[in-house]
């Protein structure tokens, strides 16, 4: 059973709330009573440690508000939380208050401690006379702990226009101990028109705009659900902001690229279960950090979009473009890159999972729109590849796998240690996880991957079908299993196993 999504409880009298005066859709906000149940984004929770997590929520009677603000007063808000150690909250644990306020969107982001090891809780949140949904997290092993099991879903682009979230739905239903996102969990398009849902609002540039977005999003019920089933890992990709962007510079000239770009991030911080730590600051934010799960695995959680260099060669998919070998091409950063090496020299863990965005194996299609190499994936920053290769095969990383976005379909890959000789030894997986919704329903076959898989033989597995990868580590293996949902296009239907593979501990290889 999922986390049961309590019904949203009035502790107040209705008919003292019916009298209150209601904010229209588009009005300023004023000083004032919170005009209806403000808990219609959900709860969520993050980066859990030995003894917390972050709990998360945000307050939006009107989460499709015009302003962003989710036609909240122009006032602090108290809010209350609640941890205990059952769905019913008979056994709790501990209590609370943070205050929301107008600056941050409302959002609340509380970090707990003190709390056993390896544990399971729930929690939910108060305010004026309203109760939230109940959601579920979990604290990690202590840190020498290797005897557990981790059940992890990793999921990335989720076009709302594109489809139902059924997937989300599928995915809250596997009871998962974490929950990876990988990027692209909103798209900055305006409506389309011709789509399955629309955007509200034009396409993302103020933060009023990202604020709006994201409450769109958040009032998914399915996407609802898979963030009150598990603590969520985040990383964002291109769309969070806008297509294909890389550090400073947008995919098109853009005067006004600076304030949109810390208007996304501040959204995104205010939006998603983090820590204090990644909090939007002059623009910018960190966002790259390590989760451990005990000694059975470390996440690397690593941004490739606020310190990349351009793209090479200007055009995303080019199969002539020698700049993509310039040694001074980094998609890391020197910063983070120097950070992920230094973390992989003291790794302890079992399994070190490299949570990011875009395809890591070389991959050159031969026909098709997308013909070449992509360049806005490690492809377009060779040098730099082959040094985080090289830091997996030299190092105390015992077990290397790289976990990917982006590219709206199933891949499973062996990296080799020169990854262009298929003939080097095998050192780190890849497995890729589809989209949730982006492309739409998604078929059986693509001819351009067929043509290129028998000249690849280290890519293992493609399926162009939505879902999300579900994996189980224990410390003798890594098992993959590629869930896949038939359809997006209308709600409901059922999640099916595409394929599934088994990561021996110390043989980096797909069996
Ligand atoms: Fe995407």
């Amino acid at each position: 059973m999922s986390p049961n999504i309590s019904r949203r409880t009035v502790l107040k009298g209705a008919a003292g709330l019916a009298a209150a005066p209601l904010l229209g859709f588009t009005g300023t906000p004023r000083r004032g009573p919170v005009p209806a149940d403000p808990f219609t984004l959900g709860v969520a929770s993050g980066d859990p440690s030995p003894d917390g997590a972050v709990i998360w929520t945000r307050l939006a009677p009107r989460p499709l508000a015009d302003d962003g603000l989710g036609g909240m007063p122009a006032r602090t808000v108290e809010v209350q939380w609640e941890i205990a150690a059952d769905e019913a909250f008979t056994r709790p644990l501990q209590r609370g208050h943070a205050v929301a306020a107008p600056e941050d969107a409302h959002s609340v982001h509380v970090e707990l401690a003190g709390l056993p090891t390896a544990g399971e809780y729930f929690y939910r949140f108060r305010a004026e006379g309203y109760l939230s949904p109940v959601g579920r997290t979990r604290t990690t092993p202590a840190p020498d702990a290797l005897n557990a099991t981790l059940t992890m879903c990793a999921a990335s682009c989720s076009n709302y226009q594109h489809g139902w979230f059924t997937a989300y739905r599928r995915l809250a239903e596997e009871h998962p101990d974490v929950v990876v996102h990988l990027g692209d969990y909103l798209y900055e398009y305006a409506a389309s028109g011709e789509r399955v849902r629309d955007h509200a609002g034009p396409e993302t540039v103020t933060l009023a705009h990202y604020r709006q977005r994201h409450a769109q999003y958040r009032t998914d019920p399915d996407l609802q659900a898979a963030h009150a089933a598990a603590p969520w890992l985040v990383v964002f990709d291109d769309h969070e902001l806008a297509d294909n962007w890389a550090g400073d510079i947008p995919k098109t000239p853009d005067a006004g690229f600076p304030a949109r770009r810390a208007a996304a991030l501040q959204a995104y911080y205010e939006n998603m279960p983090l820590r204090a730590s990644a909090k939007a600051r002059n623009g910018g934010m960190r966002l790259y950090r390590l989760v451990e799960w005990g000694a059975l695995a470390t996440f690397h959680m690593l941004d490739t979009r606020q310190y990349r260099s351009d793209q090479a060669c200007g055009d995303r998919y080019r199969s002539d473009c020698a700049e993509r070998f310039d040694p001074h091409r980094t998609l890391l950063g020197t910063d983070q890159q120097r950070w992920l090496l230094d973390g992989f020299a003291q790794s302890r863990a079992r399994w070190d999972l490299l949570a990011q965005q875009v395809f890591f194996a070389p991959l050159e299609l031969a026909a098709g729109p997308a013909r070449g190499a992509n360049l806005d994936a490690w492809d377009g920053y060779v040098a730099e590849r082959d040094r985080v290769i090289a830091g997996i095969a030299d190092s105390a990383v015992r077990n290397g796998v790289v976990l990917t976005g982006d590219v709206h379909a199933h891949w499973a890959a062996e990296i080799r240690r020169h990854p262009e000789d298929p003939l080097s030894a095998p050192v780190a997986t890849e497995l890729v996880t589809t989209s949730i919704t982006s492309g739409g329903d998604g078929s059986d076959t693509r001819a351009d991957v067929e043509a290129i898989l028998p000249e690849n033989p280290h890519i293992r597995y493609f399926s162009n079908r939505r879902g999300y990868l579900r994996a189980t580590l224990t410390p003798d293996e890594l098992r993959a299993d590629f869930r896949t949902v038939p359809f997006v296009t209308r709600p409901g239907g059922p999640v099916t196993t595409g394929a599934s593979f088994v990561i021996p501990d110390r043989l980096p290889q797909l069996l």
